[in-house]
């Protein structure tokens, strides 16, 4: 069994680099099934299970996909051996749902199983389906399967998504850029995903307007075309790092972050005592060794991420007063707090909300991450923690960090992952 071992107690200092963005990269990849032909290069991916479980599925669409090592994913579409994508990839990760919009555009036909619920709540896909109704697709869903039909072309429509989603914004974003005439999708999401994806699709030759706000229009063309794309940097992996000088009282620059996107975050870590500098390279975070307590509540984009809660969450517990953590998307995104107790944490779920009573002292202890968010939140408590912190469920944190580890370690952390080439650090006791 893959673990992370970390010796807390270690100020982070120095520069990390952030990497592409994970959720960039893969509503691209299933964009890129639109390409009936030319190749799609997609730039700066890194190296992540998530990225390598629906590169399995878009190959198991008859689709070419290579991934090499220096960050390129290199997409041929021309042609589409089947419209069915199989349960066992898709079970592994819910976006792969994101294939339906591009083969029921391109083909008027998918099947795809319903991803189910997951570790952080139910997550249906009924807005989804709504965004393809509308279109003019029929959808049924059958013996597991969500089944979608349209004969000749989709026709532009007008959307009006009930919920902020995500993933319901892109599968309808990507599905209008083939129907006929004009799309509308009122109330979609601006997260800077969703930006780069418009980007990515008018480099094909569609026409998006608006991405980034919650109107986008979409003028639907006839055919689109492979197309290289650099991704944008990953704002949760820089949030992460950044809370993680936070959590330390550490100074580190987060080289390529980009500080529009994470201007919540920023704000709410000022508002705890810790300096943050948005500069035109990164951003610089330099932490006291005391912070004050804060409230969050996570919203859609612009507001807090949702991704940032687990990690926000452990950098409080060891901020003295109490801070109230209220999780607006998710109904079951606490599941880090049991691991944190065991930690030494002092915190109570009221509802949606969490109320973190800091405390001086958190101890290391063995714990398990239980998706991958959580993870990063356990690994971020371990830095601080008194002794050793012993994190299994490592396989959620490689669905999203690229060597998070070995980043840590190059800011000054002891933490080492079992089965590295590394040595495993000999683990002593801070007393000794
Ligand atoms: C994406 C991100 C995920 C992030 C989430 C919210 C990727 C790969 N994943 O997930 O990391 O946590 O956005 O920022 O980019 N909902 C419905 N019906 C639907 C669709 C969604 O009720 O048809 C609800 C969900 O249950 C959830 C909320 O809407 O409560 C937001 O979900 P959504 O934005 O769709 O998340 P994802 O796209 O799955």
């Amino acid at each position: 069994m893959t673990t992370i071992q970390i010796r807390g107690g270690q100020r982070l200092v120095g520069t990390i680099q952030v990497n592409g963005a994970k959720n960039a990269v893969l509503p691209i990849m299933t964009a890129s099934l639109l390409a009936d032909k030319g190749i799609t290069v997609i730039e700066g991916a890194p190296y992540l299970t998530d990225i390598e479980n629906l590169a399995h599925v878009v190959r198991s669409l008859g689709v070419g996909v290579e991934m090499s090592p220096d960050g390129k994913v290199r997409v041929e579409a021309d042609s589409l051996a089947t419209c069915e994508a199989p349960y066992e990839l898709v079970r592994k990760m819910r976006a792969s749902f994101w294939v339906a919009g591009p083969l029921l555009a391109r083909t008027g036909h998918f099947r795809v199983p319903l991803p189910g619920g997951c570790n952080i709540g139910e997550r249906p896909v009924d807005q989804h389906i709504k965004g393809f109704e509308a279109l003019g697709a029929k959808v049924t869903i059958e013996h597991g399967y969500v089944e979608g039909y349209v004969n000749g072309r989709l026709k532009g429509a007008r959307v009006y998504l009930d919920i902020v989603s995500v993933g319901a914004t892109i599968n309808t974003m990507i599905a209008a850029t083939l129907a006929e005439g004009q799309t509308i999708i009122e109330n979609a999401a601006k997260e800077p995903e969703i930006v780069d994806l418009a980007n990515y699709l008018n480099a094909m030759g569609a026409s998006v307007r608006g991405a980034g706000t919650d109107v986008i229009r979409i003028e639907g063309v006839k055919a689109l075309h492979g197309a290289s794309h650099n991704v944008i940097p990953d704002r949760i992996e820089a949030g992460t790092f950044m809370v993680a000088a936070a959590i330390t009282g550490g100074d580190v620059f987060v080289e390529g972050a980009i500080y529009n996107h994470l201007s919540s975050l920023g704000a709410k870590l000022r508002e705890a005592g810790v300096e943050v500098e948005d500069d035109i390279s990164g951003i610089r975070v330099r932490a006291p060794q005391t912070l004050k307590p804060i409230d969050v509540k996570t919203l859609p984009y612009p507001g807090f991420p949702t991704d940032l809660q687990a990690p926000v969450l452990a950098l409080l517990a060891r901020v003295e007063g109490v801070s109230i953590i209220t999780e607006t998307l998710y109904e079951n995104r606490f599941m880090h707090v049991p691991e944190l107790r065991r930690m030494g944490a002092e915190v109570k779920i009221e509802g949606r909300s969490a109320i973190v009573e800091g405390v001086a002292k958190l101890t290391g202890a063995d714990v398990t991450a239980t998706d991958l968010r959580a993870g990063a939140a356990l690994v971020l408590a371990g830095l601080v923690a008194e002794g050793e912190t012993l994190v299994s469920g490592v396989e959620h944190i490689d669905r999203g960090y690229h060597d998070l580890v070995g980043k840590l370690r190059s800011l000054g952390a002891h933490i080492f992952r079992a089965g590295d080439s590394v040595p495993p650090l000999k683990l002593v006791s801070s007393q000794s």
